[in-house]
């Protein structure tokens, strides 16, 4: 047993959230603005496994027995126990301490985040590193646990740090970004849980087949031409792409007032466009500022109701 340390940034969804789980591509992007990062120090013997959390106040211990009652169990515990049978190790004697800043439920993929710094830190510690590939799998897992059916676009693009076009069931495609993208990120201060939202478009899906399917393939297009335009470096292209999305996205009965008021300010305010990223209703949006632009549209954010807003550069 030796110490280690891990971390894993949050993430943007740029396009394609959604139609993404109906196997349609997207884009999404590590957002390494925010971070979850996980200490490991070897405990004495017989001391067990033992996570802190200090932004909650609470020490959580691995046992073995999962508490399906309790979230920060499910989000904290279950990588731990997963990776060990994984690795096919006992329950080593070993303090973890988690921290992270990335908001939860709010799209910007915290579980995936925690879970992948959680099991880097563990797989470290035990002195058997994972492959990028092996950690993918088990934070898939941890997300289909919390998600039920998700497209697995989030634990790739915070497991690999990459840029990445995600068409579920193909390996991931890394891409490179022909110039720097500046976003501002604006937080609704709603928390939405993706799985419920990802449940009702299935089920507008089951209702109106054509419809809906006509949105996804839209929506894939809009991908696929915002990867061009992105490793092209025609960033002018991307504001009305993102618009068109957004519009798309509330057809699925995923935006909300309050995205739709944020994108509005922010576009009013100058940004060349603007959506929701990850599962809606709540959450967060996105838009694509000039770099002189951006403390305009994030001070716009805040006066129409944005809990939190701040710039990003991406590349
Ligand atoms: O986990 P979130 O809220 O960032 O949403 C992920 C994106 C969805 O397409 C809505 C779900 C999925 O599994 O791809």
């Amino acid at each position: 047993m030796q110490p280690a340390r891990a971390h894993a940034p949050g993430k943007l969804i740029l396009f394609g959230e959604h139609a993404v789980v109906h196997h349609r591509p997207a884009i999404a992007v590590p957002l390494p603005a925010v971070q979850a990062r996980a200490e490991a120090i070897p405990a004495e013997f017989g001391a067990g496994l033992t996570v802190h959390i200090p932004d909650a106040n609470r020490t959580l211990r691995v046992t073995g027995e999962l508490d399906r009652e309790d979230p920060l169990y499910n989000a904290l515990i279950y990588p731990l126990e997963l990776a060990l049978d994984a690795l096919n190790e006992a329950i080593p004697d070993l303090e973890i301490t988690i921290r992270s800043n990335i908001p939860v439920a709010s799209g910007l993929g915290s579980g995936a985040a925690l879970a992948t710094a959680l099991i880097r830190a563990l797989a470290l510690a035990l002195g058997h590193p994972l492959s990028n590939d092996a950690l993918n799998t088990l934070v898939y897992k941890v997300e289909k646990r919390h998600h039920g059916n998700p497209s697995g676009i989030d634990n790739t693009v915070i497991v690999y740090e990459r840029p990445v076009y995600f068409v579920r069931g193909s390996p991931p495609a890394p891409f490179t970004l022909g110039a720097p993208l500046t976003l501002v990120v604006g937080d609704t201060g709603v928390n939405s849980p993706t799985h419920l939202a990802v449940a009702d478009v299935a089920r507008l899906y089951e209702r109106e087949p054509d419809r809906i399917a006509s949105i996804f393939d839209r929506i894939g297009e809009i991908a696929c031409q915002a990867r061009a335009a992105i490793e092209g470096g025609n960033i002018a292209a991307l504001g009305p792409l993102m618009d068109e999305n957004h519009a798309l996205l509330r057809d699925l009965t995923v935006s909300s007032p309050e995205l739709d008021a944020l994108c509005a300010a922010a576009r009013a305010a100058g940004a060349s466009g603007a959506k929701l990223s990850g599962g809606g209703r709540g959450g967060n949006m996105i838009a694509l500022v000039a770099p002189e632009a951006a403390p305009a549209v994030a001070e716009a954010l805040r006066a129409a109701g944005a809990t939190a807003s701040f710039a990003t550069t991406i590349g």
